[in-house]
């Protein structure tokens, strides 16, 4: 997809993926979705990839809920996203990178529901598992209800802390070595991503309660650990130059996408300037590694840049038209 600056690049891959996962990935002010002076905007996608043929269409209005409709039927948000996995790459968002551990919790729990999308409502019911813990444990505290009050949450969320332990270290263990492999393509060499699990068990639980009753929190559990994400020279949040962590940016992406494709889900990719952000060897390794991999929509000013595309759109002025 090619245009000059502000022509609406960003913008039309934005429409693509909030039709296909149902919230802009660039911002959480959803009203900034719509058009300067207009009350709603909505965003279709359709699709004839695959056998089967998918219709959706996401209503984002000013004021009152979004409407997602998948296949000519009302559906959840969620269901979006573990029905059309799409991977999005913005060359200003490292905050996974960068960032602090709840934006790497986020990320991976998303990735968890992609890959395995069997798991995908676990980092939702442990949050909720954890919130309705803590509110007993308050209970307590104040005086309003006896600690056995607590233990059938304790017990729920012990549960499903470990299960979420267990399938964040399977998806960081199954995205290891893509991730290795495509950041060191593109020049960034030891590339890990390693999850130490928090070891939640209900006896673990159950030694610290007076101190949770006391802070009226659970103290331990996955809601507490990090994704660490390094090379050989040190953690990528600290040491990284803006450039490498773009990279290892990237790289998570196309790592993912490796994993989706081994489990038989291709995901489409939205790459928005990534070519400018690479240097030009890096560029045709980017090439290589997405050569005969699944639909990727990558954005340029040059049109030099996407020379080995499938088929160039032009955006002009907020019109696109296949060149
Ligand atoms: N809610 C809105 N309503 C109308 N216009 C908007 C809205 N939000 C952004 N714009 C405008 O849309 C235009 C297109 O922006 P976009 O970011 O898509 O351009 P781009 O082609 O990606 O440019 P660049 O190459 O600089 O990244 C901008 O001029 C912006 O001011
Ligand atoms: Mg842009």
């Amino acid at each position: 997809m090619i245009g000059a600056n502000g022509a609406g690049k960003t913008n039309l891959l934005e429409g693509v993926h909030v039709a296909t996962q149902g919230f802009s990935p660039r911002t959480r002010s959803e009203a900034r979705l719509i058009r300067f002076g207009s009350d709603a905007t909505r965003a279709i996608a359709r699709s004839h990839a695959r056998a089967t043929e998918v219709e959706t269409s996401v209503t984002v209005h000013r004021l009152g809920p979004k409407e997602v409709v998948l296949n000519g039927a009302p559906a959840p948000l969620d269901d979006l996203r573990t029905k059309l996995p799409v991977l999005v790459f913005l060359p200003d968002r490292l905050a996974v990178v960068k960032g602090g551990p709840a934006i790497r919790r986020t990320y991976f729990d998303r990735m968890l529901g992609r890959v395995s999308p069997e798991l995908a409502e676990l980092p939702g019911s442990y949050a909720k598992a954890l919130s309705q813990r803590g509110a007993a444990l308050r209970r307590v505290r104040d005086g309003l209800a006896e600690r056995a009050s607590i233990e059938p949450w304790t017990e729920t969320v012990a549960g499903l802390g470990a299960d979420l332990d267990a399938a964040r270290t399977a998806v960081t263990d199954e995205l290891g070595p893509h991730f290795r492999d495509a950041s060191e393509q593109l020049g960034l060499r030891g590339a890990r991503a390693d999850y130490e699990p928090s070891a939640i068990t209900r006896g673990a639980l159950e030694d610290r309660l007076t101190r949770d009753i006391e802070r009226g929190t659970t103290g331990m559990g996955p809601h507490l650990r990090d994704i660490r994400l390094a090379t050989d020279e040190g953690d990528l949040r600290g040491f990284g130059s803006q450039g490498q962590q773009r990279v290892a940016v990237l790289a998570l992406l196309l790592a993912e996408a490796s994993c989706l494709r081994d489990r038989d889900r291709p995901a489409a990719l939205l790459l928005d300037d990534v070519l400018s952000v690479l240097d030009r060897d890096r560029r045709a390794a980017l090439v290589s590694l997405l050569a005969g991999a699944t639909q990727t929509l990558v954005t340029a000013t040059d049109a030099d840049d996407v020379l080995e595309a499938g088929c160039v759109v032009e955006v002009v002025q907020g019109a696109a038209r296949i060149a």
